[in-house]
């Protein structure tokens, strides 16, 4: 994506009732000083927001993805050899699916507590992971988000063990060696 500079103004301080927009100093190339949104920048803002479909439920966080550093240290022991399942789950599933696991009603199933995340049928999983999914009218369709992301068998494992971990799930924990045998199979 571009950069929209001449949408904002840069200034010294702030006048009554401005909004300072808090850009971090890697985004800044050289911009010293206060970066303050034009009438324009905030009137499309404005537009944007006027153009939400779904009703998001009051306790939807907010999706973790602007910024997001690479990787990060901590994390589940067990899993030290994978990407950060976490991270690729904000990336590549919140938008739709919530960073709260719970989904949209009417658009975007809930993870938490779902039967393809909690049950046996790892090749169903998979399948819907990389190729997509849209059995049932109540719900948008699910494009091929792994195809598409060209996902390997480690950030699909990951991304696997974490909803499989997350949000009071507790699923049985799934080896690179079982998703890539189903990987190569559906390709
Ligand atoms: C663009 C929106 C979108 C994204 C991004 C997305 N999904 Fe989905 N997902 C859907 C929709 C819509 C469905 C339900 C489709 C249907 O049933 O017709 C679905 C269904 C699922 C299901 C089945 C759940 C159930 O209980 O039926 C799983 C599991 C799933 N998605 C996992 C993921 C994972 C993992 C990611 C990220 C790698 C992801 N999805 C990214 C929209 C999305």
């Amino acid at each position: 994506m571009p950069s929209y500079k001449w949408l904002f103004n840069v200034k010294d301080y702030l006048d009554e009732g401005e909004i300072e927009v808090n850009v971090p100093d890697e985004f800044r190339i050289g911009i010293k000083g206060k970066i303050v949104p034009s009438r324009e920048a905030k009137d499309l803002v404005a537009y944007l927001f006027s153009l939400q479909q779904v009703k998001l439920t009051e306790d939807v966080e907010p999706v973790k993805f602007l910024y997001k550093k690479e990787k990060k240290s901590e994390g589940n022991s067990t899993d030290s050899n994978l990407p950060d399942g976490e991270a690729l789950f904000g990336t590549n599933c919140a938008t739709c699916h919530q960073t709260n696991g719970e989904g949209l009603p009417g658009a975007f199933p809930p993870l938490k507590g779902s039967p393809i995340v909690l049950g046996e049928n790892l090749e169903l999983y998979i399948t819907i992971i990389m190729k997509g999914y849209d059995p049932r009218p109540e719900y948008a369709s699910m494009p091929a988000v792994g195809e598409n992301a060209h996902f390997t068998p480690e950030d699909v494992t990951a991304i696997i063990n974490y909803e499989k971990a997350s949000w009071g799930n507790n699923g049985k924990k799934v080896t690179v060696e079982e998703v890539k045998a189903i990987m190569d199979k559906i390709k």
